[in-house]
């Protein structure tokens, strides 16, 4: 594989057919222009389609549209083995000889190939089948492998014997479509046959998870598992704006209806501070308004709202931020 040559015999010249060179625009287009060099593999990939094999006069054409060095085309053509040198059947074999595929039987395909079409890289007489042998193609789970490449396209099939890819070549002699992939059932490179790692269904269903507890967790955090049975303390809601401190009004003041209030907090008062919005000193009108508990504020309807908001000097403060929404979270979580 290391040394690939030119072929003995070549055209007189090439050139891109129409439906090529739209191919080609499409790549240059791509690349500045101080870089179009970059467009060369797309280049000759082209080329190969359009012909079978990359030809000398191919390669020189290819070089002065890119503005290269032919040996720089060159060293890319003879590096990859995806290019054909030469010409090739109608539906080139390309067997993997890379140890995996090797210690799979990889030596049986080859045998297959050289009764079959002959000797190496060479086209069988009628034309139909050429094969050649490529290092490792990326499916070395699904060895041995060949790759078959012709005008329906690149395809690999996969999990080979001598037998079935006989079948494969019957097939392609008679004109029958083939099936990519692998040849032995499975399904890409499943385990053949039935799973036989992994099997637990409880892997899968969630009654092997464990149930942990965090070794740094804060004290009011429920272990992992458990925070759907018991509340946790919500975060306090990040409030966007800066809240302006108001001073309460506390004569009479039109609109609205008073809510609940009490003289003094019903056991332990609630730190509204973790409300969005409420600093402490809008806790502290609050508290000398006579509210102390989320409860209070979770009830409070529009009109009660409207009432906090107009002794509070506030323009529809309350409803912006949400305060009612917020106390019911913490009212729950509390
Ligand atoms: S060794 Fe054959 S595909 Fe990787």
């Amino acid at each position: 594989m290391s040394v690939r040559r030119l072929a003995d015999q070549q055209p007189d010249s090439f050139a891109f057919s129409k439906e090529s060179e739209e191919l080609v625009t499409f790549w240059l287009n791509k690349y500045p222009e101080a870089k179009k060099a970059s467009a060369v593999i797309p280049m000759l990939w082209i080329a190969q389609k359009q012909e079978g094999w990359v030809s000398e006069p191919a390669i020189q054409h290819i070089a002065n549209r890119l503005g290269m060095p032919r040996i720089r085309v060159y060293e890319v053509v003879t590096f990859y083995t995806m290019f054909n040198l030469a010409p090739a059947g109608e539906h080139l074999i390309q067997v993997c000889g890379t140890t995996p595929c090797w210690l799979r039987g990889a030596d049986a395909l080859k045998e297959v190939c050289a009764s079959r079409i002959g000797k190496k890289g060479a086209v069988r007489p009628d034309g139909k089948f050429s094969w050649m042998e490529v290092e490792c193609l990326g499916a070395c789970s699904n060895a041995p492998m060949v790759q078959i490449s012709n005008k329906d396209g690149d395809e690999y099939y996969e999990d080979l014997t001598a037998e079935s890819l006989g079948a494969l070549l019957d097939d392609l002699e008679a004109g029958k479509a083939i099936k990519a992939g692998p040849q032995n059932g499975r399904s890409c490179s499943a385990p053949e046959g039935e799973p036989k790692t992994l099997t637990d269904t409880s892997l899968y269903d969630g009654s092997a998870a464990k149930k942990i507890k965090l070794p740094n967790a804060a004290n009011d955090r429920a272990p992992a598992g458990e925070a759907d049975q018991k509340p946790t303390k919500a975060a306090k809601p990040v409030s966007k704006t800066k809240p302006t401190p108001p001073k309460l009004v506390k004569e009479a003041v039109a609109g609205g209806a008073s809510p609940k209030l009490f003289d003094q907090p019903q056991g332990q008062k609630d730190d509204l501070t973790r409300i969005g919005g409420v600093g402490p000193k809008i806790e502290a009108l609050l508290n000398e308004m006579g509210v102390f508990h989320y409860h209070q504020i979770a009830s409070w309807t529009a009109d009660e709202a409207a009432w906090v908001n107009a002794r509070l000097k506030f323009k529809g403060r309350i409803e912006r931020e949400s305060w009612i929404a917020q106390a019911k979270t913490l009212s729950e979580a509390n």
